[in-house]
């Protein structure tokens, strides 16, 4: 069935190589999603040599557990890991047909390395954003062909979660989101074609959720209360939870998004901020399990 808003299939360009700005946690996630789903080369970059190494590495050690959970063969562990390369010179990317980044979520940070880009891909290069709510349309503004942005926001863990929100800005043309609706597809994801609108569909009920969780701890409720009495609303995890597997970071910036877009209807959190420079909730055991929460959170909180 075809999405609503979605332009002819037939508009989509070929994605032939991708180039993914950024190798941090979402970047890393959606490079081998690419170069798993599409059989291209993938490469991926960020401001130096040990981040592109450490983001290589988090993409060979995933190819790894693939392998070892015989999800995919050995032939096609090597053939996949040959298709990834790391670089710090962004000349690599001249013959990308389809550029997404996923750097540290501020608008001029965004901007710049697009507009760097720009200067290096061909006019026609897709270039999507992952950001998760900021706006399309501002971060392409400073661009010569606004036309070939569009958003392509990945939910985390992007190997597991179905939806991506595909976000058309003014300025994007037929050919950009049908190339995105087609590349969403061969990703084996389903997509939905957004406004241009702070938080798009689902952070800006998320952000909600998280932000009256929040709320909820700032005005005086402990953190274990919250979490025990949100744990059997079915979710999967509770908002403390789900706020550590985003980021504490891009959490408090995506609530700081929605307050400054509606002030009367988000909350945003001092002690978030507070928690995200400390960089934890819960104390975890060596495999990631939650023991309980962390000391210095609660204090903090
Ligand atoms: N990375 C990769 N794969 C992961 C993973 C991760 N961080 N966490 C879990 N998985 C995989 C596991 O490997 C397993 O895969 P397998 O079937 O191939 O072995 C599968 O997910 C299921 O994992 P588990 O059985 O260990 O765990 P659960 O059943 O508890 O599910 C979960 C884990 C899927 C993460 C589930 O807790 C969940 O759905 N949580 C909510 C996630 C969510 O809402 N994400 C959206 C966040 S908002 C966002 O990202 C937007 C941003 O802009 C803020």
């Amino acid at each position: 069935k075809k999405p609503v808003g979605a332009p002819d299939k037939k508009l989509a360009r070929p994605v032939t190589k991708v180039g993914v700005l950024g190798a941090g946690l979402m970047a890393t996630q959606f490079a081998l999603l690419f170069v798993r789903r599409l059989q291209v080369p993938v490469v991926i970059t960020d401001l130096d040599q040990a981040r592109v190494d450490k983001g290589v590495a988090a993409i060979h050690g995933e190819i790894d557990t693939l392998l070892g959970k015989g999800r995919i063969s050995q032939d096609e562990a090597n053939r996949l890991r040959a298709l990834v390369t790391g670089t710090t010179d962004k000349a690599d990317f001249a013959d990308c047909d389809w550029v997404i980044e996923a750097v540290f979520e501020e608008l001029g940070v965004k901007q710049d390395v697009f507009a760097e880009i720009e200067g290096i891909v061909s006019p026609e290069t897709i270039l999507a954003t992952n950001t998760s709510s900021l706006s399309v349309e501002q971060i392409g503004a400073k661009l010569q062909h606004p036309e070939r942005v569009v958003g392509f926001h990945f939910f985390n863990p992007v190997a597991v979660m179905p939806l991506i929100e595909v976000v058309r800005t003014p300025a994007t043309n037929d050919e950009t989101l049908s190339t995105a609706m087609v590349t969403a597809a061969n990703l084996k994801k389903n997509a939905v074609i957004t406004k241009d609108s702070p938080g798009f569909v689902v952070n800006r009920i998320l952000a909600k959720l998280l932000g009256e969780a929040m709320h909820a701890v700032d005005t005086g409720t402990p953190f274990e209360v919250m979490n025990r009495a949100l744990t059997p609303l079915g979710q999967p995890m509770t908002p403390f939870e789900l706020l550590e597997l985003v980021g504490l970071k891009v959490g408090a910036h995506v609530l700081d998004t929605h307050h400054a877009a509606f002030p009367d209807r988000f909350f945003q959190s001092e002690n978030l901020h507070r928690l995200a420079e400390h960089g934890r909730i819960f104390d975890r055991d060596a495999k990631g399990k939650i023991k309980g929460f962390d000391k210095k959170a609660v204090e903090i909180v």
